[in-house]
């Protein structure tokens, strides 16, 4: 097997604690691995990612980073990130108007210096890697090599990423003396979750890898995670079968839409910041560890003993709206 090289980025190996209190609670073993302290500008789950993405992008004498993604995307912030750090350019295509307030990951991209086309929600769906190949020409016109990285860096290459996490996370299972055999995440391209179902099977692992989606639903993501499972090996030459079936999505904890939170979610963060000290962020994690309580109080994971919940960073994502929010429930 192969595993292609990677510009080392992030802090890691990234600790696992038990959630003490939230374990007492629901009579479970409950864990949480600390990828968001991945780093600062460049953290979260993006940055294991990037670090192989990057690679090839510097391995082909690329001088631009060109990518997408919401206006509060994490991974466009990371990519911003890594583009000053090597000292390439970076270009952002963001879902999003100038009248955006100026705050969280969009301003940090902002700091960092990265050009920035905004488009339409209609454009990002139907256009944006049009778009994206229109800004690599330009570029070239400019006698510059861009590198595009799709959405959530979650294309073959960086899925490995989380293939790492996965050899990561069972060496830390021997030195913890522990066998975690149930591992969730947070669904929101794709790619951490490729990553970690190709190491389970590779590494002929048994835990359930189970992925909880902040937007779209179960079938879209059981296929594009099948389809990623395909492109992981064309750069490592391992093939695993991948059935789009065996994919553990669970669904439901979408709530009022991507990037928005209800009051409910929201005070589920207020309780869980408390009881652990630890802060989710409202888009992604929060929406996930909401979803997982949940469900091990209804018994969908009766099965299992020790759980690890990966926190995928994301803390830039508070957006005023949610700062709103939580003012309101607070006050209440
Ligand atoms: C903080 C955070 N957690 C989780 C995810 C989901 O990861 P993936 O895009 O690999 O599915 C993202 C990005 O989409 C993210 O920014």
């Amino acid at each position: 097997m192969n595993i292609p090289k990677r510009i080392k980025f992030a802090n890691l190996p990234t600790k696992i604690e038990k959630l003490e209190r939230l374990s007492n609670e629901l009579e479970k073993n409950i864990y949480i691995k600390r990828d968001d302290q991945t780093g600062t500008e460049i953290s979260g789950n993006k940055i294991r990612k990037l670090e192989f993405a990057v690679k090839e992008a510097v391995d082909n004498d690329c001088d631009y980073l060109i990518t997408c993604g919401g206006i509060q995307s994490n991974h466009a912030r990371a990519t911003a990130a890594v583009a000053a750090k090597l000292g390439m350019g970076g270009y952002l295509v963001l879902r999003g108007t100038e009248d955006n307030k100026v705050e969280g990951n969009y301003f940090l991209e902002r700091m960092l210096g990265a050009n920035i086309q905004f488009v339409t929600p209609d454009e990002y769906k139907n256009n944006r890697t049009k778009i994206m190949n229109d800004i690599k020409a330009q570029l070239e016109k400019e006698g510059h090599k861009g590198y595009i990285i799709p959405e959530g860096a979650s294309n073959g290459i960086g899925s490995i990423g989380y293939y790492k996490a996965m050899e990561e996370i069972l060496e830390q299972e021997k030195e913890m003396g522990i066998k975690f055999d149930a591992i969730v995440v947070t669904v929101g391209s794709g790619g951490t979750y490729s990553g970690l179902y190709y190491g389970n099977q590779i590494k002929n692992n048994s835990a359930t890898i189970y992925g909880f989606n902040v937007t779209a639903d179960k079938e879209h993501f059981q296929k594009v995670i099948e389809g990623l499972l395909q492109e992981i090996p064309i750069y490592t030459n391992k093939e695993i079968s991948a059935n789009r079936d065996n994919i553990d999505i669970i669904d439901g904890y979408v709530g009022l839409g991507y990037a928005l939170s209800k009051p409910e979610e929201i005070n589920f963060l207020h309780s869980f910041a408390k009881l652990e000290g630890i802060i989710l962020d409202p888009v992604y994690t929060g929406k996930a560890m909401f979803g997982l309580v949940k469900e091990i109080k209804k018994g969908r994971f009766d099965k299992h003993k020790n759980i690890l919940f990966i926190h995928t960073g994301g803390l830039f994502g508070w957006n005023s709206d949610q700062k709103g929010l939580f003012e309101k429930v607070y006050l209440e």
